[in-house]
């Protein structure tokens, strides 16, 4: 097997360096990928019985041609996994434009195949999704998403409130605890009430004891991005940044830029994932310095999640594996093709 990366151990190594050769590897990664007669990888679908599969897709809600590609992609790609899905992270923009109770039906249960995606959903507010006079408007937007979960208890689409937690596989076996946030701190989203009190759930949900390894936060927005127009968001740098670098957050998913991106960011080991390429149009990006960004294809993220590791794959409508890591219980990312 051709190797493209190596090791990154933190106790060898500054950290500065670990991030260094950690954004190296994971460009070399993808120039490989694009390099004119490069053979396109296929994703890794054995994993054996260890652990459980995740998938997380972003900016998917526009009923177009290009969120079927996707959905069709995630159904084929779960068939052929060894063990079922354990969960789908829907980070946000789950509907474009106007939103009619048809929608529900049309663009989540049958674009995403029941037969082979049969998980729980777990739904994020994406920008779209409030329906205020910015983007979409349409009052009562994200309330009709909030209502479908709660009258429809035995679908897959779960959204109980816009900022909760969850345990995987279970509570009383914990392998994964990820928390949902908000992250719409712009004018006509979250009240100044809402701040307060998602801010002390957040506070709570981290300083409270959990069994299981791995802690991810999920939200709508990039805390970083390469993407050309928007890059950082200083707002949530400076509201979750100190969250992140206190506590042992392993993955910040998000989506709203429309690409696909894994990037280590110097003073913090979280590994930060974007996965916005969903379906809405793609966005441009900068020269990527900070790790893999690509926004040439549609597609989602593997999570393949056991005690030891996390195993992430970014997978294109195509079938292509882009990009992949895997990461260690201490933060060592290594970046490379798991097939
Ligand atoms: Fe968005």
């Amino acid at each position: 097997m051709r190797k493209t990366g190596s090791s990154l151990n933190s106790s060898a190594i500054t950290r500065r360096e670990a991030i260094r050769r950690a954004v190296v590897f994971s460009t070399g990664a993808w120039m490989a990928g694009r390099l004119p007669g490069a053979r396109a990888a296929a994703p890794r679908t054995t994993f054996g019985d260890d652990g459980l599969h995740v998938l997380a897709l972003g900016d998917f809600g526009a009923g177009n041609d290009a969120q079927l590609a996707v959905a069709q992609q995630m159904a084929t790609f779960a068939k052929s996994l060894d063990r079922p899905l354990e969960a789908v992270l829907a980070l946000g923009d789950n509907f474009y434009n106007k939103l009619t109770p048809d929608r529900f039906d049309a663009h989540f249960e049958r674009m995403y195949a029941v037969e082979h995606l049969n998980c729980p959903f777990y739904v994020v507010a994406g920008n779209h999704d409030y329906g205020t006079a910015s983007y979409d408007f349409q009052q009562g937007k994200l309330q009709m998403q909030l209502d479908y979960a709660k009258a429809n208890a035995g679908s897959r689409w779960r959204f109980p409130s816009k900022w909760y937690a969850v345990e995987l596989p279970d509570s009383a076996n914990p392998l994964v605890k990820f928390i949902v946030l908000d992250g719409s701190y712009w004018e006509g989203a979250l009240t100044p009430q809402e701040k307060i009190a998602q801010r002390r759930f957040l506070k709570s949900e981290l300083e409270k004891p959990s069994r299981a390894p791995w802690l991810w936060m999920v939200n709508h927005y990039p805390l970083f991005s390469e993407s050309a127009d928007r890059g950082d968001n200083a707002t949530l740098i400076r509201e979750w940044g100190p969250h992140l670098q206190q506590h042992p957050v392993a993955l910040l998913l998000a989506g709203h830029d429309h690409t696909l991106q894994h990037l280590h960011v110097e003073g913090y080991s979280t590994s930060f994932v974007v996965s916005g390429a969903g379906g809405a149009r793609l966005y441009d990006i900068q020269a990527p310095h900070r790790g893999f960004a690509d926004n040439r294809h549609y597609g989602f993220v593997h999570i393949h999640a056991t005690t030891d590791y996390l195993q992430l794959q970014f997978i294109a409508a195509t079938g292509e594996c882009l990009h992949a890591f895997r990461r260690d219980r201490a933060g060592n990312v290594e970046v490379r093709p798991l097939a």
